[in-house]
C-alpha cells in the first residue's frame, strides 16, 4: 500500500517511517515544513509532501490508498488547538480519504477515549477530542482501526504488547511498539472495522493482533 502519514515528523511517526522502510508499504509523509523533508527520507519515507492539517490535503493524498493519523496537537497547546487538529483536522481528513476513494483509515487514538469524562479532569478535553473523531471514522463508511495506546514512553520498544477490545489498567507502551502496532495492522485482516486498547505486554505484536 501507498500510505499517506499524517504525523509523520512525530516522534510515533518517525519511528513509523523506519518500520515502514522495511516492509512492501510506501510511506508519503505530510510535513509542515520542507526542511523536515530530507531527514524523513532518509528514515524511510518514499517520499514527503508538503500540507498542513488544518487546511485541505486533497492534493497531498493523491495516489494514497491508506491513511495513518498519527498527528496531534501536543501537550503544549491550548483547548482550542486539540480541537482544531486532534478533532476536527483528524475528521476533515476522514471525509477528504472518503471522498477521494482512499477506504483504509488508521487512527491513533488513546486509551480512554470512550469515556472521556470518566478520564483525569485535564485530559478530558484531549480524550473529548480524541472520542469525537473516533466515532466520526467509526460511522464513515472507511475500512478503519483505532489503536488506542497507554501512556507514550521513549523506551526502546521489546516488540511484545498486551491488546484488548478494552483494558481493565491504565498501561505505558514505548512509541517505537506503537509504530510496529501500526505497520502490523496495515498487514492484518482481521483487525479492520476494529478498536483496541495496546499497552506493553508479553505477547509479539503479529501474534497479539491475530488473536483479537
Ligand atoms: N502522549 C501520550 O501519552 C499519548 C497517549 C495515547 C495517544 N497519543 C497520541 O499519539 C499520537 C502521536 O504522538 P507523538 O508522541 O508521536 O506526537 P508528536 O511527537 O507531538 O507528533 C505530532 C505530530 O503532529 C504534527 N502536527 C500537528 N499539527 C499539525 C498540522 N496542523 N498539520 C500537520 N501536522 C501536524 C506535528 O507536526 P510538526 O512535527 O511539524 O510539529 C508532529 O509531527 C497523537 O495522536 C496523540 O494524541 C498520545
Amino acid at each position: 500500500m501507498h500510505v499517506f502519514i499524517a504525523g509523520a515528523n512525530g516522534q510515533i511517526g518517525q519511528h513509523l517511517l523506519r518500520e515502514i522502510a522495511d516492509s512492501d508499504h510506501g510511506a508519503r509523509a505530510l510535513v509542515r515544513h520542507l526542511d523536515q523533508g530530507p531527514e524523513l527520507q532518509q528514515l524511510g519515507a518514499t517520499e514527503t509532501v508538503l500540507g498542513d492539517l488544518e487546511q485541505d490535503c486533497r492534493e497531498a493524498m493523491k495516489g494514497c490508498d491508506a491513511v495513518i493519523f498519527t498527528a496531534g496537537s501536543g501537550p503544549h497547546t491550548g483547548p482550542e488547538k486539540t480541537i482544531a487538529v486532534d478533532q476536527d483536522a483528524a475528521i476533515r481528513l476522514m471525509d477528504t480519504a472518503k471522498a477521494m476513494g482512499i477506504k483504509r483509515f488508521i487512527m491513533v487514538s488513546s486509551m480512554r477515549a470512550e469515556e472521556p469524562d470518566k478520564g483525569p479532569e485535564k485530559l478530558r478535553h484531549y480524550l473529548r477530542a480524541k472520542h469525537n473523531a473516533d466515532e466520526h471514522l467509526k460511522n464513515s463508511g472507511l475500512n478503519y482501526t483505532i489503536v488506542r495506546p497507554g501512556q507514550l514512553t521513549n523506551e526502546e520498544g521489546t516488540g511484545k504488547v498486551s491488546v484488548s477490545a478494552r483494558l481493565a489498567d491504565f498501561g505505558k507502551i514505548p512509541r517505537q511498539d506503537v509504530a510496529r502496532v501500526l505497520l502490523a495492522v496495515l498487514d492484518s485482516d482481521n483487525v479492520t472495522n476494529r478498536v483496541f486498547d495496546v499497552v506493553s505486554g508479553d505477547t509479539p505484536v503479529a501474534e497479539a493482533l491475530a488473536k483479537l
